[in-house]
C-alpha cells in the first residue's frame, strides 16, 4: 500500500539517462512488457522531439510518461503507473506535467492513440480534456486491437486553462504539498500570474 509520506516527497522532473533501469522496471509491471533499455536510450540521447518526464519518490520511480512534439501538437507517447501505485492522482500528476511541457515548448495541442479496451487510461486522459475523434483499425500488433483517437482542444484556450486551473485544485487535495510542474521546465505563459 502506497503512504502519504512516500507521495510527500514526490517529484515531478524530465527523465535522465540514470533512470532508464527503473523505467524498464516501472513499464513492465504497468505493461506486462516492455521497451528495451536501448530504445529509451535513443529516446533521451537522439530523438530531438521526444520529452519523457518521471515521478521520482526520492527512493524509486514511481511512474513516468513520454510526449513527441509534432511541429506544433504534442503527441502522448507514453503514461505509466506501477499497479501498487495507481488510484492515487500520480496519473493525473504525470499527465498534468506533460500537458504543461508540451504549452511551454508552445505546442498549440495535444493527440494520442489508446487502446478501445483500456478504460482507465481513456478516463484519466478524457480528465485532461483529450476527446474522441477516430479509431485505428488494429493499431496493436500484439492484438491486432483498435486504437482510439484522442486530442485536446487548443492548449492555450480559455476553456482548456480554465480546466487545468480545476484540475490543479483536485491535484492539491488528492496530493498535498506535491508541485505539479515539470522541476526546472518553464511555467506555461497562459498559466502565469
Ligand atoms: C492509466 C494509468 C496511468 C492511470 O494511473 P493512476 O495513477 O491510477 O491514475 P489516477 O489515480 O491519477 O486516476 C486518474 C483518473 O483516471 C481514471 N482511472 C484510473 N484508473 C481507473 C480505473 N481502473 N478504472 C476507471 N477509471 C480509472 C479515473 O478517471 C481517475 O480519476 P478519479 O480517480 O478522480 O476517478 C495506470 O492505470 C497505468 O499505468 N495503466 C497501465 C499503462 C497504461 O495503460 N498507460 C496508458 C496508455 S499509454
Amino acid at each position: 500500500m502506497a503512504s502519504a509520506s512516500l507521495f510527500s516527497r514526490l517529484i515531478l522532473r524530465r527523465m535522465e539517462p540514470a533512470d532508464i533501469s527503473a523505467v524498464v522496471e516501472v513499464e513492465r509491471s504497468a505493461f506486462g512488457h516492455n521497451w528495451p533499455a536501448t530504445a529509451f536510450e535513443r529516446e533521451l540521447t537522439q530523438n530531438r522531439m521526444a520529452r519523457y518526464v518521471v515521478l521520482d519518490t526520492g527512493s524509486e520511480i514511481a511512474g513516468f510518461g513520454g510526449i513527441w512534439l509534432m511541429v506544433d501538437e504534442a503527441h502522448v507517447v507514453t503514461v505509466a503507473v506501477p499497479p501498487r501505485y495507481r488510484r492515487h492522482g500520480l496519473g493525473r500528476l504525470i499527465v498534468h506535467g506533460l500537458v504543461q511541457l508540451a504549452q511551454c515548448e508552445g505546442m498549440l495541442d495535444a493527440t494520442l492513440e489508446c487502446r478501445v479496451s483500456n478504460t482507465a487510461a481513456r478516463a484519466l486522459y478524457a480528465r485532461y480534456g483529450f476527446y474522441e475523434v477516430g479509431l485505428r483499425p488494429r493499431y496493436y500488433q500484439d492484438t491486432q486491437e483498435d486504437a482510439v483517437v484522442m486530442t485536446t482542444e487548443p492548449l492555450a484556450s480559455e476553456p482548456y486553462q480554465r480546466r487545468l486551473q480545476r484540475l490543479e485544485e483536485e491535484l492539491a487535495v488528492m496530493l498535498p504539498g506535491v508541485s505539479n510542474r515539470v522541476a526546472g521546465c518553464c511555467v506555461p505563459a497562459a498559466g502565469r500570474g
